[in-house]
């Protein structure tokens, strides 16, 4: 298996391109399958989970066409043909390699009536069950059994606007349940819905492609629902938390970095921790500056859904104040089990301790490199910042899961001098 290894102690000072959001490009993926027309998407990640939905795409009959987009960050245009449209089963070997596929049910569902996906299993960072993609879909008309591990969804007659409160924020049952009302009959109210930028992206697009929506980056969202959805082009949003994991890579090594096309109003609540953490942050209209010359300080963080500080930079945040002055807190609200991590960091010398959801992490003068491994994205990156400020050098093991999420991360940050390769298996 491939590994990274990085030699540690080099202040970043360079320019890092942000690529297009992985989970924004996921949804807006799916919902090519709510139209017989062309959905054109440009700046998609070239990321392992987007192929993944591709592979899942192209099982139910979708034609799939990819080539490289001219700007400079390196993204794709995918063009996705559903007008021929053959299977509307989510077979298991894809849906174990990625949650995600579970958005093909709400679209798959409105246009065709049926949908069966395998159920997800529980994963590295917690049990994430589907009830409330579920509840929502069967408060639309859907009749759903769970057989032999998978979820049949069915509406043979279609599904009907209605209210859907969500008892809690998902960002996933929002996005599948503004696809499936998409195409349902009437109007269909989202209550609670999710905030995140990459909610209001998909809303974007299903507009281009015909639908009505109104409320989208609000907590009520409003769909009245279209016989038909016709195609569209549409470019996905810059990846806020690229951009967030190297701000805080150029916050924990010293030095500037400019994080280029990334909207800083995309940002929430992260750049604030950062400044807190001892870093200046100059958001320019398409670029964000990170730059540290003092001490890095202590911070108490609280994950929340979006603008709040997202669950997907607290590890990348637990990394940066490992070498603090002082004791931070880090607590984490979303998931009960996304502290896989903190093992890893201790034994590149961190003080952490954890108890139920909250991390302890007192400030020591030094981390030390190690051979180091996590079970997940987020976790895995946050093992490559402290390896960019460890003595001596640090290898990061099964990096897969960096491969999911994180496009040429060797390539950026080498750019930007940091002494970092991979070695292949
Ligand atoms: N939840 C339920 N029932 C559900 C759905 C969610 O109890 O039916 C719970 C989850 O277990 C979790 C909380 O609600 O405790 C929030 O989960 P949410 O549904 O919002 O998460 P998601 O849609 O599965 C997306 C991102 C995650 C990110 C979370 C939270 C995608 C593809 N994934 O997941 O990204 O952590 O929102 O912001 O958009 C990552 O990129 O590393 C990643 C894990």
């Amino acid at each position: 298996m491939d590994r990274i290894r990085i030699r540690g102690g080099k202040p970043l000072h360079g320019t890092i391109p942000i690529g297009g959001a992985k989970n924004a490009a996921l949804p807006l993926m799916a919902a090519a399958l709510l139209t017989e027309q062309t959905l054109q998407i440009a700046n998609v990640p070239d990321l392992a989970d987007i192929t993944t939905m591709l592979d899942l795409l192209q099982s139910h009959g979708m034609g799939v066409e990819t080539c490289e987009d001219n700007g400079s960050n390196g993204g794709r245009t995918v063009t996705l043909d559903g007008s021929r449209i053959t299977r509307t089963t989510a077979d298991y070997e894809l849906v174990r390699k990625m949650r995600a596929s579970v958005l093909v049910m709400g679209p798959l569902l409105s246009r065709f009536g049926e949908a069966r996906v395998s159920l997800p299993g529980g994963c590295a960072i917690g049990t994430r069950p589907v009830n409330l993609h579920l509840d929502g879909l069967e408060r639309l008309g859907a009749k759903i059994e769970i057989e032999d591990g998978y979820i049949h969804a069915r509406a043979p007659k279609g599904l009907s606007g209605a209210l859907v409160r969500f008892p809690s924020v998902s960002v996933g049952a929002t996005e599948n349940l503004m696809m499936a009302a998409a195409l349902a009959d009437g109007e269909t109210v989202l209550e609670n819905a999710a905030l995140e930028p990459e909610v209001i992206d998909l809303a974007r697009c299903l507009v281009t492609m015909g639908a009505e929506i109104n409320g989208a980056g609000t907590t009520c969202i409003r769909i009245q629902g279209r016989q038909k959805l016709g195609g569209g082009e549409h470019s996905v949003i810059p990846d806020r938390i690229e951009a967030a994991t190297y701000a805080m890579a150029g916050a924990i090594t010293g030095g500037e970095v400019r994080l280029r096309g990334i909207d800083g109003s995309l940002m929430g609540e992260v750049l604030k921790a950062i400044e807190v953490a001892g870093a200046a942050v100059v958001v320019e209209p398409d670029e964000l500056i990170v730059m540290r010359n003092g001490p890095l300080r202590a911070v108490e963080v609280t994950t929340a859904p979006f603008p709040g500080f997202p669950t997907d930079a607290q590890a990348q945040m637990m990394a940066l104040v490992a070498t603090a002055d002082g004791t931070s807190m880090l607590t984490e609200a979303i998931f009960e089990n996304r502290f896989m991590h903190v093992p890893e960091l201790v034994r590149m010398g961190a003080d952490i301790s954890v108890r139920g959801n909250r991390a302890t992490v007192q400030g020591v003068p030094v981390l030390r490199g190690a051979q180091v491994m996590a079970t997940d994205l987020r976790a895995s990156v946050s093992l490559v910042l402290a390896g960019l400020i460890a003595d001596g050098e640090t290898t990061v093991n099964r990096i897969y899961h960096l491969d999911r999420g994180y496009e040429r991360l060797v390539e950026k940050l080498a750019a930007c001098g940091v002494e970092i390769e991979r070695i292949y298996a």
